[in-house]
């Protein structure tokens, strides 16, 4: 079973074995648990999971209401969970999200493990101790840093997906290849057959710049390229486009961006829009919306104090910071929505 090492608060690892389920039960083993899953999920994990440690929630983002997590930790008292036990997040993002902040703050911290099932909670929101609950004044506004336990990455839980959300998690795959590992950009170019491999760089990616950055105080946020007015227009599609897609648009742009203030070649801004595009994700977005989400971005949690700042490339691989006034970014917007 291949392993990579992550270094946080704790040392950890992500496996990577042939099926979840032996690891599972290593994990498990002489001690009580419990395991928090979507209920469209729960039916793939009866087999392995006791019925009776299983505490089950809505599917998507609305699972990380306050009101979810905290009835969560009412179920855990019931259950009569103790300091030794273990929480296992069983899902997407929205889930191991979530199991690790009920995990973070139960008894003031117990051990969790994840076991992501989608290309997005593998290579990204699994891997590197971000959990959170959404407000209803913001996504992810109640938080902790608080690593698992262990991930566990088996790719078989791909083949229950569709094709829109796997290409749409191989947006953040294809961030890591523009941010670290210029690798991934060949392998994405058939993913089908390189998908195992794509993730293990991409976790590779991710390990390598949380170990180096855990609480996010500059170099992690190297991992938002794209992100900035992705969010945005997440929000302003009404959440009609997965975060995956309006990343993919959010990176077109900040390829732009990055060629007028960090020096990126513009063959390089056009490799993202071929990558991208060849993986069926959108590139361009409403020429009208620059306004709405120049709004949305102001908003977004990760402003600077002296303007919009953005993570920029200067080169395939190598990032920069920059800062932009709205006549720019406009300009910028409407080259990369193509008008
Ligand atoms: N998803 C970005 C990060 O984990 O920092």
């Amino acid at each position: 079973m291949n392993e990579i090492k992550v270094s946080a608060e704790r040392d950890y690892v992500v496996s990577f074995p042939s099926s979840w389920r032996p690891r599972f039960n290593e994990l498990i083993a002489n001690r009580s648990f419990a395991v928090i899953v979507p209920e469209p999920i729960s039916s793939q994990i009866k087999d392995v999971v006791d019925p009776s440690r299983l505490i089950l929630t809505s599917d998507g983002e609305s699972q990380k209401s306050i009101d979810s997590y905290g009835s969560i930790l009412e179920k855990l008292a019931l259950m009569g969970l103790d300091r030794s036990s273990l929480i296992v997040g069983i899902g997407g993002g929205a889930t191991t999200d979530l199991a690790g902040f009920v995990a973070a703050t139960y008894l003031r911290g117990v051990d969790w493990v994840a076991i992501p099932t989608t290309v997005a909670g593998m290579v990204d929101a699994a891997i590197g101790g971000k959990t959170g609950v959404n407000l209803t004044s913001g996504k992810n506004l109640a938080g902790a840093f608080f690593s698992p336990h262990e991930v566990v990455i088996d790719t078989n839980w791909l083949s229950t997906l569709s094709d829109r959300d796997i290409r749409a998690g191989l947006a953040e795959a294809v961030k890591c290849g523009f941010i670290s590992e210029p690798k991934i950009l060949d392998l994405v170019t058939d993913w089908k057959r390189n998908l195992t491999e794509i993730i293990a760089l991409s976790v590779g990616v991710k390990a390598g710049v949380v170990a180096r950055d855990f609480k996010e105080s500059h170099e992690r946020e190297i991992l938002n390229y794209g992100h900035t007015l992705g969010h945005a227009i997440e929000k302003h599609s009404g959440y009609s486009l997965r975060h995956g897609e309006a990343v993919s648009i959010g990176m077109c742009f900040a390829a732009e961006l990055s060629v007028k203030l960090s020096g990126l070649s513009g063959s390089i801004a056009e490799k993202h829009r071929e990558i991208l595009q060849a993986l069926d994700l959108p590139v361009t977005y409403s020429a009208t919306a620059f306004d709405a989400l120049f709004d949305l971005m102001r908003s977004d949690k990760k402003r600077g104090a002296g303007g919009l700042r953005f993570v920029t490339l200067k080169a395939l691989g190598a990032t920069d910071r920059a800062t932009a006034s709205r006549e720019l970014l406009n300009e910028c917007y409407l080259k990369s929505v193509g008008r």
